[in-house]
């Protein structure tokens, strides 16, 4: 099986050009942060304390996960209902960020990662897919791009849907969240040593997906 393993802060845009870049590939694209984002979804509608990591582990308990791949892509079903859409708010983003830096729910979810990647060729996104989820995977990426360029994209997106956000509400929940992701003890948001960087502060989507697929060529 090949592996390619797409790593980097929210907002640099990896979900779409992960996505288009697996399409033009023939591979599976698999959305590491839903996954987190489902467990932080649980945790919120069973009131459970985020801020009480025992409390969230023995939760754990009750949490069935299962991703399917569709034509449209990813879709992520809790207890069997499909939670897709319901995981994309910015109170589920926090609550995936904080729920992330517990180790019970990174070990809870390790498995199932590993088992996708070890029976289909994949490309998976998230912050630990290269440094530690799969540390043989034959590409690693590191795509990034300014705070700021996120910020400005991320309120694009949100503004599109009907979310009544301002750039700056924005850009400080992506500084908070960048150093929450990168400051953990567990797992952080750090580039492996053998990941390119991609830097995406200047290119669009194209860009960004051609960058991906001319490291991929060389090593297929
Ligand atoms: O990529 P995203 O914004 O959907 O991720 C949601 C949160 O989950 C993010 O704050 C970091 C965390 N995450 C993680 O810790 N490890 C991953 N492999 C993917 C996401």
């Amino acid at each position: 099986m090949f592996a390619i393993a797409i790593d980097g802060p929210a907002g640099a845009g990896k979900s779409s050009a992960a996505k288009a870049a697996a399409k033009k590939l023939g591979f599976i694209y698999v959305d590491t942060g839903a996954l987190y984002r489902t467990i932080g979804l649980y945790m919120i509608r069973n009131h459970i304390p985020m801020e009480e990591p025992e409390k969230v582990a023995a939760a754990l308990a009750g949490v069935q996960i299962e991703l399917g791949f569709r034509e449209d892509g990813q879709h992520v079903f809790l207890g069997g209902e499909d939670v897709s859409e319901y995981i994309r708010t910015p109170e589920i983003s926090m609550a995936a960020s904080r729920v992330s830096a517990i180790p019970q729910v990174r070990a809870f979810l390790f498995n199932l990662q590993r088992s996708l990647a070890e029976k289909n060729n994949v490309l998976m996104d998230g912050r630990d897919i290269g440094t530690v989820v799969l540390p043989n995977a034959q590409v690693k990426i590191f795509l990034t791009a300014s705070a700021e360029e996120r910020a400005r994209r991320r309120c694009l997106e949100l503004e599109q849907k009907g979310e009544p956000v301002t750039y700056e509400e924005v850009l400080a929940d992506i500084q908070k969240r960048d150093y929450q992701d990168s400051h953990r003890e567990i797992a952080p948001l750090v580039p492996a040593e053998d990941a390119v960087i991609v830097d995406t502060s200047n290119c669009d989507l194209e860009g960004a997906v051609e960058q991906i697929l001319q490291i991929v060529y060389k090593k297929l």
